[in-house]
């Protein structure tokens, strides 16, 4: 579960967020819109303890999170299945186990045949199918994305997004899913959040429990 208080930010005195509550139960999917310095990556962070909010409280009770950014983030130096490896050992797996967890998760994203593979002998979609394996490996009881497909080109999206969705309704796992390519979402995500910029969210798909204040001197139109 996914709670946020009442959470304001500001970078140099502009405001991010201002007065946002919201809550995302397990299970879910929210997705994540709007225009380049919205807010989106704040967010996320936010909600992953990288940034902390000025004010107002963000609770992920205890979850595991895993992150995918838009470039796959992979350590050069290590094979595909150490990619993985690393992440599950400092999930807590043994050496064993890691590594036959790892070689599963890289079969279910179709890389069985890459695993002794390094980053850069692996084209960008296989790269990001390497971060998808070592994200889901862990177990994540949240996972953050952050436009995690949009360096890639259209087929290897397809192929990208296909395998996102079975993962994720295979695991039943809670998704903040940021994009700018809202067919991602459908028939993914329960609600979508438009973040406009200046601390202002609208509702897509309208739900109860997200709470958007007015900030003072400022019309919404939602
Ligand atoms: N560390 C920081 N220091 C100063 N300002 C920041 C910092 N991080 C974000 N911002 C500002 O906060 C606002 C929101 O940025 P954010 O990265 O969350 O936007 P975004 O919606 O993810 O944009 P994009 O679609 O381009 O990724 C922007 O105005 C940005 O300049
Ligand atoms: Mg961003």
């Amino acid at each position: 579960m996914i709670r946020l208080d009442r959470v304001s930010k500001s970078f140099n005195g502009l405001p991010v967020f201002s007065g946002l509550s919201l809550m995302v139960h397990p299970g879910e999917v929210v997705g994540l819109v709007g225009p380049s310095g919205a807010g989106k990556t704040t967010l996320l962070r936010l909600i992953a303890g990288l940034t902390r909010p000025d004010s107002g409280i963000v609770t992920t009770a205890g979850s595991r999170l895993s992150y995918v950014f838009q470039e796959a983030r992979l350590l050069p130096w290590r094979t595909a299945l150490e990619n993985v490896v690393v992440a599950l050992r400092a999930a807590g797996f043994n050496q064993a186990d890691a590594r036959n967890e790892a070689r599963l998760w890289l079969k279910r994203v179709g890389l069985a045949q890459f695993a002794d593979y390094y980053p850069a002998q692996l084209s960008g979609g296989m790269q990001q199918r390497v971060a998808l394996a070592r994200a889901f490996a862990v177990h994540p009881d949240v996972l953050l994305l952050d436009e995690p497909f949009s360096h890639l080109d259209d087929g290897h999206k397809q192929e990208l997004r296909d395998i996102l969705r079975r993962l994720i309704r295979e695991t039943g796992v809670t998704v903040v899913y940021v994009t700018h390519a809202l067919p991602e979402l459908d028939g993914l995500a329960s609600s979508i959040l438009y973040l406009s910029g200046g601390g202002l969210v609208h509702n897509l798909v309208r739900r109860e429990d997200v709470v958007i204040p007015t900030p003072a001197g400022i019309n919404t139109a939602s």
